[in-house]
């Protein structure tokens, strides 16, 4: 299993210490007025995570030769939306949860209205940092990644996904519909961190592989999501477990149940190497990110 691979495992490492170095720098000092947001929203962000957008923008930038210092750039604007929306998912009027990443969640922490200003403020924090860094050579092409990431956090990807998440609670869906509302809700923002990691490098054939890849890992890892929350214990995800069928939402496990569950997360894993095979050695971390993202256990 690569995911074992010691050497994947360093390069991992080295991705998520830079990101946890790069957020520090990044987001405002707790000392900075307002004191007490700046605080909430290093509490939301730092120090947790698995940062699996990062290490796919990093991945898919090794696939056109991209720098590092565009990478983190580009890596931190959307760790900063995901984080946002992990702040916005746990409030009471979404999922109500009260641990994340080991943690209490934000509203928890802090308070409700905090909670919801953290997430406007991380939101905009990302929109910054990658209009008014370089990240591309070609302006053009800097604008084209502000756009790619603005309509995946927008109504037409994750806040819509989180929409159909909300009006599908308490209903049954049909596999289709499901698998609408998890391309949507998870899958627009990890397909976007594979193509603006992709974008900071040099442009090359790469983008129709790429697109395909991404969307079947961005599936892929709402399915291990829904099965890790049956499947899994609330101490090893660092949240609550078996929240999904307490609250009625539907999930691949409730639809599919169980074992099709992982059939159907299995198969993507395969779809998405297959989608990498014209790539050949470039594309080796987007590879291993897809077996992490469907081996993972937390
Ligand atoms: C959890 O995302 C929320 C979903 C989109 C399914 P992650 O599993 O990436 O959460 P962290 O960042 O590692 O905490
Ligand atoms: C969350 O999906 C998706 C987003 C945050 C956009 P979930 O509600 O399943 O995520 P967890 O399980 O709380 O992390
Ligand atoms: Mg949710
Ligand atoms: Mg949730
Ligand atoms: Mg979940």
């Amino acid at each position: 299993m690569k995911i074992l691979d010691s050497e994947f495992q360093a390069w991992m490492g080295g991705v998520q210490a830079r990101m946890e170095a790069v957020l520090g720098r990044v987001l405002p000092a707790a000392s900075v007025a307002p004191g007490r947001l700046h605080e909430a929203m290093r509490y939301a962000t730092l120090e947790g995570g698995k940062r699996v957008r990062p290490l796919l923008a990093f991945a898919a930038g090794e696939v056109s030769g991209a720098a590092p210092e565009r990478l983190e750039i580009a890596a931190a604007a959307v760790e900063l939306i995901h984080a946002y929306s992990l702040v916005h998912d746990d409030l009471p009027c979404m999922d109500d949860d009260t641990l994340r990443r080991g943690k209490p969640t934000v509203h928890v922490e802090y308070d409700e209205a905090t909670a919801l200003l953290v997430g406007d403020a991380l939101q905009s924090l990302a929109f910054q940092l990658i209009a008014e860094s370089p990240v591309a050579e070609n302006p053009k092409v800097q604008l084209e990644m502000v756009k790619t990431l603005a309509l995946a956090a927008g109504s037409r990807g994750m806040a819509g996904g989180q929409q159909i998440d909300l009006e599908s609670t308490g209903k049954a869906l049909s596999l289709p519909e499901l698998e609408l509302m998890h391309i949507h809700k998870t899958g627009a923002l990890i397909r976007a961190a594979v193509l603006l990691g992709f974008s900071c490098g040099k442009h090359s054939e790469a983008e129709k592989p790429l697109d395909r890849y991404a969307k079947c890992i961005g599936l892929a890892f709402q399915v291990v999501d829904d099965v890790l929350d049956y499947d899994g214990s609330t101490a090893t995800l660092g949240k609550t477990a078996g929240k999904d069928s307490k609250q009625g939402k539907p999930t691949y496990v409730s639809v599919l149940g169980l074992a099709r569950a992982k059939e159907m997360a299995e198969a993507l894993r395969g779809e998405a190497h297959a989608a990498l095979a014209p790539l050949g050695a470039r594309a080796r971390r987007l590879s291993e990110l897809a077996d992490f993202i469907v081996l993972r256990k937390f």
